[in-house]
């Protein structure tokens, strides 16, 4: 390693451009700090007619300049999808080359068989840019909680719907009309269903519930729900009862018997809950320690510099890590049962059309009470065509509430069942 660890580069976009822009005007602090030069030998990319501004003489499209190089100490992957990224990372690791990730669908998919080839190694896979961009969550909760019997995690974690969602609700704009704003602002990518669709949360969940933990949750164990179908309607009853709707990822540990619970879907949060206030892109995780208590950190959790700004934390650290011939502990993770979301219990929720007639409110209700499903309040927007029943249960289990679903569907004075939202109590 000597007074320079070399950096091998995977990926140089959004992200990796950042972090070459940083790299060069925070030379001397990031040095510095890293107690040896670092220098950029081999940026790997793709599109051989892109123009690059930084970092044009160390261009590659040839991946083993990167992964296979004996000079490169450190691998940082930046490209993004399954693969070829799994397949470099892997290589990189094999070859005993520390690599920094800021790829959550990687971890949150292969991470058994990930951090085993980084121990079977001898080296460490850093993460800390996967979930929440420049929050330092990964390491707080690896590290600073390590002792904690951590019971619960409700995030924040992906900025697109945040945005969006407080759009819809700050300007009483539509899905639509957020989303195109969301779009000419750079936040939405061209495609971005992995966002709206939670998918991206799922990732950020799964990697969350992993570390608090120490377990191995894959991106296929949490339950997800879209949050496209949230209508201004919906906002607005929210609003007016004390609410804000958030797609929230949530983790939790259940102890008698252990076992997990980790679902992303747009749900109702009193006003008065701290994560209910972060608006625009921002991302918020909110911890609850049964020894720590609460604790919620808040930041950007998406573009270039915030990730670029975790990766540097995450190659400085690694630097020390080289120089030293240090080793992060290795998690020690056993299988946990994850509950299925038909056997949890929450408040929901539920809006309906109906035909605005004698006895359809009297039919609604006593279905619900059928199910089992106890009603907390009913209340009617609107008349004639336009009526629509809204009610807020007290808490019940999903099996019931599908099949109150199922019995309404088949009223007929049911026109249009509207959305079911769950609401997340500090208590559920
Ligand atoms: P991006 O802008 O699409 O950049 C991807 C880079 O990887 C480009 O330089 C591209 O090359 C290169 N690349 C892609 N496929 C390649 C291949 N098969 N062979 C060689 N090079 C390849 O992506 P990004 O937004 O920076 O995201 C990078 C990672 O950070 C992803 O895992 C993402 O989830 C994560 N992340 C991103 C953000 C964010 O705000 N953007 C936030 C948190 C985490 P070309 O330059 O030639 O196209
Ligand atoms: N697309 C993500 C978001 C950022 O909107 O939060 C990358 O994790």
């Amino acid at each position: 390693v000597g007074n320079e660890v070399k950096v091998g580069l995977l990926g140089a976009g959004t992200v990796g451009g950042a972090l070459l822009e940083l790299l060069k005007d925070r030379e001397s602090e990031i040095n510095q700090a890293a107690g040896c030069q670092i220098v950029v030998k081999k940026i790997l990319v793709k599109d051989p007619q892109k123009k690059r501004l930084i970092g044009a003489d160390s261009i590659t499209f040839d991946s083993a300049e990167v992964v296979s190089d004996p000079e490169i100490d450190i691998v940082v992957e930046l490209m993004g999808g399954l693969e070829p990224s799994k397949e470099l990372v892997i290589k990189a690791l094999s070859n005993k080359k520390p690599v920094i990730t800021a790829n959550k669908a990687l971890i949150a998919t292969y991470a058994e068989e990930l951090f085993t080839m980084a121990d079977n190694n001898g080296v460490d896979l850093y993460y800390e840019a996967s979930v929440g961009g420049a929050i330092p969550l990964i390491r707080i909760l690896r590290e600073s909680l390590a002792g904690e019997r951590i019971n619960k995690i409700i995030g924040i974690v992906n900025g697109t719907t945040n945005y969006i969602l407080s759009e819809m609700s700050s300007k009483d704009l539509s899905f639509e009309e957020a989303l195109n704003i969301a779009r000419q602002l750079g936040y939405a990518e061209a495609d971005p269903s992995n966002d709206l669709d939670g998918l991206d949360a799922a990732a950020k969940a799964a990697i969350m519930a992993s570390i608090a933990f120490n377990t191995n949750v894959s991106l296929k164990d949490v339950y997800v729900e879209t949050m496209r179908n949230i209508t201004a309607a919906d906002i607005s009853f929210a609003d007016q009862h004390g609410f804000s709707i958030k797609l929230l990822a949530i983790v939790e540990k259940l102890d008698e018997p252990e076992e997990l619970s980790i679902r992303v879907y747009p749900s109702m949060i009193s006003k008065n809950h701290p994560l209910a206030s972060v608006n625009g892109a921002f991302n918020a995780i909110f911890i609850h320690g049964s020894a720590s208590g609460d604790l919620m950190l808040y930041g950007l959790g998406a573009g270039g510099n915030p990730t670029a700004s975790a990766v540097i934390g995450d190659l400085i650290d690694a630097t020390h890590n080289l120089i030293s011939g240090h080793k992060k502990r290795s998690l020690k993770r056993s299988p946990l049962r994850i509950k299925d979301i038909s056997e949890l219990c929450s408040r929901y929720y539920l809006a309906m059309d109906v035909d605005d007639k004698p006895g359809v409110l009297a039919d609604v209700a006593s279905l619900f009470g059928k199910c089992g499903v106890s009603i907390l309040s009913m209340e009617q927007i609107g008349i004639g065509p336009a009526a629509r029943l809204v009610f807020i249960t007290h808490l019940a289990n999903e099996e019931a509430m599908k099949k109150t679903l199922k019995g309404l569907s088949q009223l007929k004075s049911v026109i249009k069942l509207g959305n079911l939202i769950r609401i997340t109590d500090a208590e559920n």
